[in-house]
């Protein structure tokens, strides 16, 4: 069978995600499966790589260059080449689709809604779970309506803030107090998120927010651990071990997060086993409630006096060797190249299931 690698992105993400498929390149049982890398550039072609029959020799090496014709880098020095296709020539007999692209076009619904399009077996999300996962409104309003516990927040668009600006930042200091954390409602890694401390900071901030996304979530600040669990499965999904980013600081940039790794982990958390236990039941309400598939990590915010209020949950969590998700599983009890495995057989096995559903019913 051969697995379509896609990774890349024109997301703010872009470098994650190639570490990402650099990372789960070296975990691939090379004996059952090729591996077709399909780089997405930033300017938004398609690079088709050579057919990969071992793991990648170096992250550089999958950052490819449009070409005549796909060859590999030998050494650092040279550059990979990749053809340019069409997005629709992916599709082939026997092949299964690990999207591994992070933010806005790539974890939020729409490569998932090209894929069904094409009946590819893909791993992960589907569209609904992907495009709830990354919106934070649309995230919140679910968790809301099962009774997750949340931070509370206030949610506007573009319109709403032209037109009620000084209404906006009422209702904000009416019922939330200094600091608040404005969020564009879609994006990811920390991008276009302000923590801010008065009204003229609020407004800065949201205003830099309206550069990423038409709506807007303004939320209570809270000092509290940063607590993340993995789920997986489709609907039989089960959860790992909790663990614990360990902080140096209040609120980590794309730059600490991704670049400069300062956040170290703790695996499994130190925390009360009822903590642990809500978490882990909490995440696996979330990922049913947005309809999740294959995997997720969700986040939570756990209080010195052991609240515990859901963050987020990412549909398509980071897979560096830095990352939460593969280490939460390995610590669970699962090595990374079975949980690799786990992922592309829960591509087939949804993907079967949904063959069957499209077949007319005998009456
Ligand atoms: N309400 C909050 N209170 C305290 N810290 C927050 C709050 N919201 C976000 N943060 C900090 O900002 C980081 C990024 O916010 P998050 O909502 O997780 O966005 P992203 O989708 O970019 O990961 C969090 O990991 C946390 O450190
Ligand atoms: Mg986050």
């Amino acid at each position: 069978m051969k697995i379509i690698l896609l990774y890349g992105g024109q997301s703010a993400e872009h470098e994650v995600s190639i570490i990402s498929a650099h990372t789960i390149c070296q975990l691939i049982m090379y004996g059952y499966y090729q591996v077709q890398p399909i780089y997405l550039t930033k300017d938004g072609r398609w690079l088709k790589g050579p057919l990969l029959e071992q793991p990648p020799t170096s992250v550089k090496q999958l950052t490819l260059e449009e070409g005549q014709e796909a060859s590999w880098a030998n050494s650092d020095d040279e550059v990979s080449y990749g053809v340019a296709i069409n997005p629709g020539e992916i599709q082939e007999p026997d092949v299964i689709v690990f999207p591994v692209l992070h933010g806005p076009n790539g974890e939020d619904g729409t490569i998932q809604g090209f894929l069904e399009v094409l009946n590819l077996p893909y791993v992960g999300a589907g569209v609904t779970a992907s495009a709830n996962g990354m919106d934070k409104i649309i995230s919140k309003s679910l968790f809301d309506q099962i009774g997750l516990p949340q931070v509370p927040y206030v949610a506007f668009n573009a319109l709403d803030w032209r037109t009620n600006e000084d209404e906006i930042v009422q209702r904000c200091e009416g019922s939330l107090i200094y600091p608040l954390f404005v969020k564009p409602a879609n994006m990811g890694s920390s991008v276009g998120i302000s923590r801010v401390e008065n009204a003229d900071e609020l407004k800065a901030a949201v205003n830099l927010a309206f550069k990423y996304d038409r709506r807007i979530v303004v939320e209570q600040g809270i000092i509290a651990q940063e607590c993340e669990v993995a789920v997986l499965g489709n609907d039989d999904a089960h959860v790992s071990v909790v663990g614990r980013l360990v902080k140096q600081q209040d609120f980590y940039d794309y730059n600490e997060k991704y670049i400069n790794n300062t956040v170290t982990m703790e695996i499994p958390a130190d925390l009360p086993e009822s903590v642990t236990a809500r978490i882990q039941e909490y995440a696996l309400k979330a990922y049913r409630v947005i309809d999740g598939r294959g995997l997720s990590r969700v986040d939570f915010f756990v209080t010195s006096n052991n609240d515990v209020y859901i963050n987020e949950i990412n549909t398509l969590p980071g897979f560096t060797p830095f990352s939460m998700y593969p280490l939460l599983w390995q610590e669970t009890g699962l090595s990374q190249r079975d949980l690799i495995e786990e992922l592309l057989q829960l591509a087939l096995r949804s993907h079967e299931t949904k063959q069957m559903l499209k077949q007319p019913l005998n009456h």
